[in-house]
């Protein structure tokens, strides 16, 4: 695979990274996972919408335009002839020099990818985990940022017990997201997922299944939800970019998905266009 690294392209077992890239020393970073289908960016101008509020936050001025980063994917997916699957673009603080804090020189710009993951057995399995176990790097508005550590533990621990994915579950009792992607449930036909305001990330598929379902006539709240209106649900579902939408389940809690299904399958038609 050949990779970009700020305007170069390499290949995969040359790219190295500066020893004193901020994203490496102090996680100073940002990424966007973009989906590619049918050989197209799916909704880039979403993940650079994302990434360019995400600079604004951690005060990163990036010397390329949103034009330039959409050229370097598609170049980057002619290259590397990928169909179907992810790409990851990481903009780092740059290679610190003096104090890393008031470093102003030129970002760095990574840019790799990598096929679809394989398709777990479904429903998936959550489990619900409190956020002060796993402290995360919460902004509000929610960025990206290369600070994943407690996402990780919490994923680590959740597979280590047999389910998919963590879901978080705030101070205040309320669910948020997962470690690597949004949540949603279904009651009484209305499509219900935290609101952005509780610092979760605006994921573009979370976008995408609110734009659908929003087509598809079906009622949409987003909204705080208690971890304990658990049992008043009759389907839930988690997504992100990686995965789409995977119905979902946990201890006591069965579904047919009937609806979550249904979304699923508008969402991957559109996937494989592409658009
Ligand atoms: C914490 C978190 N929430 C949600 C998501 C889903 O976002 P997207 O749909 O953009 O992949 C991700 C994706 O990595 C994530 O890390």
């Amino acid at each position: 695979m050949l990779l970009f690294i700020n305007g170069s392209w390499v290949s995969e077992n040359e790219a190295v990274i500066p020893f004193q890239d901020g994203g490496f020393l102090y996680g100073d970073s940002l990424f966007e996972s973009i989906r590619v289908g049918a050989g197209r960016p799916f909704r880039i101008h979403k993940n650079l919408e994302r990434l360019r509020q995400g600079l604004n936050v951690i005060r990163l001025e990036l010397p390329w335009s949103s034009k330039e980063l959409i050229e370097i994917c598609n170049t980057f997916i002619a290259k590397n002839n990928l169909q179907d699957g992810l790409l990851r673009l990481i903009v780092t603080r740059g290679t610190i020099t003096g104090s890393p804090w008031n470093f102003s020189g030129a970002p760095n710009v990574y840019l790799t990818g990598r096929s679809l993951p394989p398709l777990p057995e479904l429903p998936v399995k959550l489990e619900f985990v409190q956020e002060k176990d796993y402290p995360i790097a919460r902004f509000f508005p929610a960025i990206k940022s290369g600070n994943y550590l407690g996402n990780m533990l919490a994923k680590r621990d959740a597979e280590q017990n047999g389910s998919f994915e963590p879901i978080f579950v705030n101070r205040d009792g309320l669910i948020t997201e997962g470690a690597l992607r949004n949540i949603f449930f279904v009651r009484d036909g209305i499509l219900l997922t935290p609101g952005l305001a509780l610092g979760v990330l605006p994921g573009i598929m979370r976008d995408t299944v609110l734009e659908i379902a929003s087509s598809e006539g079906i009622r949409i709240q987003e909204e705080a939800i208690s971890s304990s209106a658990l049992s008043t649900f009759s389907e839930a579902f988690i997504s992100s970019t990686g995965i789409g939408i995977l119905p979902a389940v946990w201890d006591g809690f069965r579904s047919t998905h009937k609806l979550t299904y249904h979304l699923r399958d508008l969402l991957e038609a559109r996937l494989k266009t592409g658009k």
